[in-house]
């Protein structure tokens, strides 16, 4: 990309953070089912470390993959406490924007029952981040369940998605002063897929009826909580973050066309076609590439994460002008690397960044960025190895401390904002 070049006025910079992933001290379903399974989970990573070895730059953090507390997230960044400081440092690195969850667990741990300490606590939050001139993207539900919302059935349950509407107005109410954009869901057909699906998150269930009536459930929540939070306030802008993979049809064959337009069909389209009209933005989740030469994941897989998923930051130029038919301004809600020794985060964010830049000048209204994420966080099931941020947390002492590639996206931010 031309040095000289700018982005849009007006563009938002950031980095995104969910609840549980960072807080700490959180009680919920992920909580409860971490603590079932850690041990299982740190069982197999040592029996693959008998063969194909975990990498060193891996196994010298603590906690490591071979460690049971690495699949617990107990304290997690204890961002709970510390979050005046990260985000002083967010706006020190030049964001101007930030993109956060809300625990529900923590402000409904009952039905029916708020707390009041737990909504104070977030009212703190969001006016910290106001005070630093980041702008607040809340999303309202980022995967973990109070556990009288896992035991009516979790979201394969009709009651939830009322109580799901309940929540949002509830917050809606709360924040509404500060708050314009609103995030309802995080990545449902993610959360769908692994839980009722392939079984790997909670409640893991292999299930395609469960798979199935959830999304439904999910996708009727989040029209329900557009109407819902249109009436607080029509000036809210309300988006869900939907996770788009770039399906690439090897060679243009007609048969990895078919299985292009099957594939982005059902992954990439049906949720957003079934809330084209209660949604203001889309907010976009990227993170992969999948090739299809007579089947799919034919990937080349020429530079990879600690995690072993492809990076291929120009993908984000076709999910991006893909969008373009829905008509509405899109943010990039969530991209990102699991990188311990930060090789290939700079060079990732800029060519992410010339990406969004490309499909702008294609026609995508594309209006903010955040990286994903700000600080390394507590990632689901693989627990706390892999290491996403732009600052890095040592989870002995949780002493923070930015890393060479965040100063690199400050620089690109500074480079590329209009200067008046
Ligand atoms: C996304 C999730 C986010 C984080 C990244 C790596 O699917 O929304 O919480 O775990 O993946």
């Amino acid at each position: 990309m031309n040095s000289m070049e700018q982005f849009p006025k007006g563009f938002l910079w950031g980095a995104a953070t969910a609840a549980h992933q960072v807080e700490g001290g959180n009680q919920n379903d992920w909580s409860e089912w971490e603590k079932e399974t850690a041990g299982l989970s740190a069982k197999k990573a040592n029996e693959i470390n008998t063969g194909m070895r975990w990498p060193h730059f891996i196994l010298k953090n603590y906690p490591n993959p071979l460690q049971e507390e690495n699949y617990i997230s107990g304290r997690a960044s204890s961002h709970y406490p510390r979050y005046k400081e990260d985000f002083k440092t967010a706006k020190s690195l030049g964001h101007n924007a930030h993109r956060l969850s809300l625990e529900w667990s923590r402000i409904e741990p009952q039905k029916g029952i708020f707390n009041s300490t737990a909504i104070a606590h977030y009212k703190d939050v969001i006016k910290s981040l106001r005070k630093n001139g980041l702008e607040p993207f809340v999303t309202i539900w980022h995967w973990p369940l109070p556990f009288w919302v896992r035991d009516q059935g979790g979201w394969t349950s009709s009651k939830t998605r009322e109580d799901f509407v309940r929540f949002t107005k509830k917050v809606a109410e709360a924040f509404k002063d500060d708050v314009r954009f609103w995030i309802t869901l995080n990545e449902p057909e993610i959360y769908a897929t692994n839980g009722y699906l392939k079984g790997v998150w909670p409640p893991q269930e292999r299930n395609p009826f469960s798979y199935l009536a959830s999304l439904h459930n999910l996708i009727k929540a989040h029209k329900l909580s557009f109407s819902a939070l249109k009436k607080i306030n029509a000036g809210f802008q309300i988006g869900i973050a939907k996770n788009n993979i770039y399906f690439e049809a090897y060679q243009n064959k007609p048969i990895n066309l078919l299985l292009k337009k099957a594939a982005d069909w059902w992954w990439n389209f049906y949720i957003l076609d079934r809330i084209a009209d209660s949604m203001d933005f889309i907010g976009l989740n990227y993170y992969f590439h999948n090739r299809i030469n007579s089947g799919f994941n034919k990937n080349e897989n020429k530079l990879v994460s600690d995690m072993g998923w492809e990076l291929y930051p120009d993908g984000l130029y076709y999910v991006l002008t893909d969008l373009k038919k829905y008509g509405k301004p899109i943010y990039v809600t969530e991209n990102g690397l699991a990188d311990a020794e930060d090789k290939n985060r700079e060079w990732f964010i800029g060519e992410s960044l010339s990406a969004v830049r490309r499909a702008q000048k294609d026609g995508a209204d594309v209006r903010g960025y955040f990286y994903w994420s700000l600080l390394d966080n507590f990632e689901w099931d693989k627990g706390f190895w892999p290491r996403f941020g732009l600052i890095a947390v040592n989870y002995k002492t949780m002493k923070r401390t930015v890393r060479k590639s965040a100063l690199a996206y400050k620089k690109l931010i500074k480079q590329w904002t209009p200067k008046d």
